[in-house]
């Protein structure tokens, strides 16, 4: 017999629980992963079938809400994606359960755990703090002074963490590391404000991620002045043109100096360096506004007494210590037409009479005396020319223009006067014209035949005038007239002897000086005690000795001079070109022997005339 087939059909229960693969699903995902993105699938199995097999997947039950946030899991897949923003830097690991659900009733459920590590990506930049303010340096800091303080911080992990931090190039500071990420910045080289007062130092810090990111930031540093920088001038010397005779505190010019460091240190006062003219002190000759540099002259000049100063004026600046320079001020004093021409011969002050004596036997061109005027100005101002203004008899006398010789026109003649009088004018050639005038009176007579007793009569005429001028040129005049006297006597000694012909043997001679213009003359300046008198040693003609007469009071007017300096070789000389420009057709050279401290013996060549 068949056994009865008993069918037992066994009905599923839902007696299996849906079972995970792995009680710890691990992965990692890019910090940097994208929402949607996959990171792994969960798969739990369930024995059972049908509903009871059908299983569905969700998070665990006390999952954090920023699990939640960051992913989702898949109900019916089981797969695990992102849907939120992942930063390693916040989070960098995901730790959550997850449980896998069947549909049976009841429903099973099965557990396990998903650990996600997130992996770093170089997505934060370094970042660079000071961590003090930077401090002023002064540009005399050596090299190596700290400026600011640094701190440098990367928010990645491992290389992508790791910062190199340098000054950009171009900048005189570097970083010198401390420790952990902290660096001082200090000077490179030495600094210049006046080149640069202020930096903006760049500086880079750079993580080692691939590919590296980069933050910089640049740290003001101000440069502290020093005074390190003297006041410049504008030149280093200025000329100044003032006329004599100027306003006294009247403004002249100003100099201007300039400092290259700042405030204080080119904060300027000008000064006058302590400079003497003469024994007074600059000072009391020039003022200078001492803010601004304006030069003001305390003082009329007088160009007479002094054409040239030259004054240091001083820049200082107020540092600590303070720096000054120097500049030179030349002013130059113009000359100014205020002096008139001062007669020196014939000697008469103004107004008064100069007497002169000629014989009624002159002839033509006889010279009857020469005036001689001097002008204390210079150049145009100083030139004289002289002019015959009144004459008893303007037919019989003309004065030279230029020499001031007063010579007979024509011969004199019974009828003429015995008394005549001149008034000459002397004026200079400045702007206004000067002029004075000198009476002059002739007396004809009738027996005098030679021009050497006038310088006689002359002599004895002039004692009462008690200038020194007046005393040297009478001392002169009386040496040239002796020596005349003796020149005459040899003469006419020698004239007697040879047998009659004495008076032509005057004239021979006479007309032979004229001949010959270059003369020697022998003057010997005596400087005994405090009288002085010149001798003459040479010369011949009394035409000669009586234009030379002239020459004699400015030459010991002058010899003062040579008293009180000892190099007065060039002093004379300036002289004799005074004299030389006074009496334009004749040029003097002369010869000065240095004795000691003065000049003794001088001989004067007379080159033309
Ligand atoms: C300097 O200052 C004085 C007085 O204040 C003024 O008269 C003069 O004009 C100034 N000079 C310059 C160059 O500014
Ligand atoms: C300026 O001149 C004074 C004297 O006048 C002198 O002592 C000083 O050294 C000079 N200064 C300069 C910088 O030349």
């Amino acid at each position: 017999p068949i056994p009865p087939l008993i069918q037992v059909n066994v009905r599923d229960v839902n007696d299996n629980e849906p079972t995970f693969g792995e009680t710890l699903y691990k992965a990692s995902v890019k910090e940097s992963a994208g929402i949607g993105q996959s990171v792994l699938t969960i798969l739990a199995t369930d024995l059972d079938e049908g509903p009871n097999g059908e299983v569905e997947y969700f998070f665990g039950e006390h999952t954090s809400e920023s699990v939640k946030g960051a992913f989702d899991v898949n109900v019916k897949s089981g797969e695990v994606t992102v849907i939120g923003n992942l930063d390693y830097e916040d989070v960098k690991m995901y730790m959550f359960d997850v449980s896998a659900k069947d549909k049976g009733q009841p429903e099973l459920t099965g557990h396990s755990s998903v650990k996600i590590d997130i992996i770093d990506e170089n997505d934060n930049e370094p970042e660079i703090k000071l961590t003090s303010l930077p401090s002023p340096v002064s540009e005399n800091a050596t090299i190596g002074t700290a400026v600011a303080l640094l701190n440098v911080k990367d928010k990645d992990s491992g290389d992508n963490g790791k910062v190199e931090l340098v000054v950009a190039p171009g900048y005189p500071f570097k970083l010198k590391p401390s420790f952990d990420n902290h660096y001082s910045l200090v000077t490179d080289s030495l600094l210049d404000r006046e080149v640069n007062s202020e930096y903006d130092v760049q500086v880079i810090a750079t993580d080692l991620g691939s590919p590296p990111l980069t933050t910089s930031k640049s740290v003001h540093v101000k440069i502290l002045d020093i005074n390190d920088n003297r006041p410049e001038f504008t030149h280093a010397s200025y000329d100044v043109y003032v006329r004599e005779n100027n306003p006294a505190g009247a403004s002249l010019f100003s100099v201007s100096a300039a400092d290259k460091d700042e405030s204080k240190n080119a904060l300027l006062t000008y000064s006058i360096a302590d400079t003497k003219f003469q024994d007074i002190p600059a000072s009391s000759y020039f003022y200078i506004n001492a803010e601004n540099g304006t030069l003001y002259s305390m003082n009329s000049f007088d160009y007479e007494k002094l054409k040239l100063f030259q004054i240091v004026v001083r820049a200082k600046d107020q540092g600590s210590p303070s720096l000054s320079s120097n500049a030179t001020v030349n002013v130059f004093i113009l000359d100014q037409n205020d002096n008139v021409p001062v007669v020196i011969y014939p000697s008469a002050s103004m107004g008064s009479v100069s007497h002169q004596r000629m014989p009624r036997s002159a002839k033509m061109g006889h010279l009857v005396t020469k005036v001689t005027a001097v002008d204390a100005d210079s150049g145009h101002n100083a030139w004289i020319s002289y002019r015959l203004a009144e004459a008893t008899d303007s037919s019989l006398f003309a004065v030279n223009l230029y020499t001031g010789e007063v010579r007979t026109k024509r011969s004199v003649s019974e009828q003429d006067d015995a008394s005549q009088r001149l008034l000459i004018e002397i004026k200079d050639n400045g702007e206004p014209v000067q002029s004075t005038t000198v009476t002059v009176d002739i007396l004809i007579e009738d027996g005098l035949h030679e021009p050497v007793s006038d310088f006689r009569h002359k002599a004895s005429e002039k004692d009462k005038k008690n200038s020194k001028i007046t005393f040297y040129l009478i001392l002169s005049l009386a040496s040239v007239s002796v020596l005349s006297l003796l020149t005459f006597f040899i003469l006419l000694i020698k004239c007697a002897r040879s047998s009659r012909g004495g008076e032509s043997c005057c004239i021979r001679r006479d007309s032979d000086g004229y001949k010959n213009p270059n003369r020697n003359l022998q003057i010997q300046l005596n400087t005994d005690g405090p009288i002085k008198y010149v001798e003459v040693l040479g010369g011949d003609m009394m035409s000669q000795s009586q234009s030379f007469g002239s020459y004699l009071s400015p030459m010991s007017e002058f010899s003062d001079l040579t008293m009180v300096k000892p190099s007065s070789t060039l002093d004379f000389k300036d002289t004799l070109r005074g004299l030389d420009a006074s009496l334009p057709d004749s040029a003097w050279t002369f010869e000065c022997q240095q004795v000691s401290t003065r000049c003794v013996v001088i001989s004067f060549v007379r080159s033309s005339f």
